[in-house]
């Protein structure tokens, strides 16, 4: 039966049974929710057979190809040379994109990258940068293209023409259980990747605690997945699977790591972040053509940073995107909240893990992220982790120190962090940071 005759009813049942769809009629199917003749009970229905059934590689590319169908596209096509895009699939203390953006860009890569906001318990770059006073993020196709052409790089919030389907199918999973499925997630991620029309993605799988994938089977999963519907379309994409067991570096908060991510930039950044983005970073450089092996594009990279090159790069794009650029000089000047209080160890002891997506929800409850619909994020709140797996530490001694305007959240927050660590006797050291390259 031609894919356009099958009812919506059809179509349901047919995946709940365990039936290879073709790609027409997904492409139907999603066509008629958006226009009102799919119900928003039968997408439902869909999505939860989606979750137990599982999709295709045929399938999660033609769901793909149809999210993107559904808005408009960024024509990168104006940009000198080729475009690399990256994508974190979100951690905590994730920082990675204020620094992997311009420190690659400094190196001669052109970077077009559309962020995200703070979802759950992880971070969003947009609400860091605009932590910056003054840093607008909302720039227009004509801005975006000028602006790369000038200094290699920007960092944009996404439009809402672009791939609308996804918001309405992204809100509908998040209401129903359906968010937790490797298909729905790639489909959601590339949709938005391929959209933004750079020619090469490097996606950032996170994998622990922290992250929505928990363990290394389910990101290696989401990570193949998505490097298949990358190549399908087009685009040359390769995914680096990387530990999210404890935050990166220190610091969890929009002002906090706007900070930290300038000290990595001068070289002087926590090591777990700076091997990170170093590894990220070069793997860009290879999609982007500026260098032929990882080992060289990590030596140009090292380079970057000790010249003051990979710095300078962020002053530019802070100032081009309206933002006081004065910061990177000073971080001082982002403001600091006023309330700081440390939260002590009650016991001694080797820092022996963390629950990182606990302390993401403290940093949020003490003010850096939104808790209502309209909720508004203080840029200074969040917390700094003053001990990290495989520290010692005394009882006394402080295992993080919280920072907030809210003093009715400290109790909570503290009582969080204390439950996120666990001390333990013996040697506990933290695991390499990047797990496995995918493509
Ligand atoms: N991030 C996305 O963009 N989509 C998902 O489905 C999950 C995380």
């Amino acid at each position: 039966m031609p894919g356009r005759e099958l009812q919506p009813y059809d179509v349901i049942k047919a995946k709940r049974d365990g039936a290879e769809l073709a790609p027409a009629v997904i492409a139907a199917f999603l066509e008629g929710y958006l226009h009102g003749r799919v119900s928003e009970a039968q997408m439902a229905a869909f999505l939860m057979a989606v979750c137990f059934r599982g999709m295709s590689h045929r399938e999660t590319v033609a769901l793909t190809m149809a999210m993107v169908a559904s808005g408009d596209t960024l024509d990168l096509s104006g940009i000198q040379g080729p475009t690399v895009d990256k994508h974190s699939t979100g951690g905590v203390g994730d920082k990675t994109s204020l620094v992997l953006v311009p420190l690659v860009a400094s190196a001669g890569v052109r970077v077009a990258k559309l962020s995200g906001r703070t979802l759950g318990h992880t971070g969003g770059t947009l609400d860091k940068l605009e932590a910056i006073p003054g840093l607008r993020t909302t720039l227009s196709p004509d801005e975006l293209v000028a602006q790369v052409n000038r200094i290699g790089c920007a960092i944009a919030s996404q439009s809402a023409r672009l791939v609308p389907a996804d918001k309405r199918l992204y809100a509908l999973r998040d209401q129903t259980a359906t968010v937790d499925s490797v298909p729905l997630i790639a489909s959601s991620v590339m949709s938005k990747k391929i959209a933004a029309g750079s020619s090469a993605i490097m996606l950032d799988v996170k994998v622990g605690s922290g992250a929505f994938m928990k363990t290394l089977s389910d990101a290696r999963a989401l990570g193949r997945t998505m490097v298949e519907i990358g190549r399908a379309a087009g685009r040359r994409t390769v995914a680096v699977l990387t530990r999210m067991d404890q935050p990166l570096g220190r610091a969890v908060g929009n002002a906090l790591e706007v900070a930290e991510a300038v000290r990595t930039l001068r070289g002087e950044g926590p090591e777990n972040l700076e091997e990170l983005c170093l590894a990220l970073g070069a793997r860009m450089a290879v999609l982007g053509g500026v260098a032929e092996t990882a080992a060289a594009a990590r030596t140009i990279l090292g380079q970057r940073i000790a010249s003051g090159d990979a710095l300078r790069r962020f002053a530019e794009l802070v100032a081009a995107q309206g933002g006081d650029p004065g910061v990177v000089r000073d971080p001082g000047r982002l403001g600091r909240a006023p309330i700081v209080e440390a939260v002590p160890s009650a016991h001694d002891g080797v820092v022996e893990g963390v629950d990182a997506e606990m302390l993401g929800n403290a940093a949020i409850l003490l003010g850096a992220g939104r808790t209502g619909e309209h909720g508004r994020i203080d840029p200074s709140a969040g917390l700094v982790l003053e001990r990290k797996i495989g520290n010692p530490v005394r009882r006394g001694e402080p295992l993080a120190t919280l920072h907030t305007s809210d003093r009715s959240r400290l109790e909570r927050a503290a009582a969080m962090v204390t439950a996120a660590y666990r001390i333990g006797v013996g040697e506990f050291a933290p695991g390499p940071v990047v797990l496995e390259t995918i493509g």
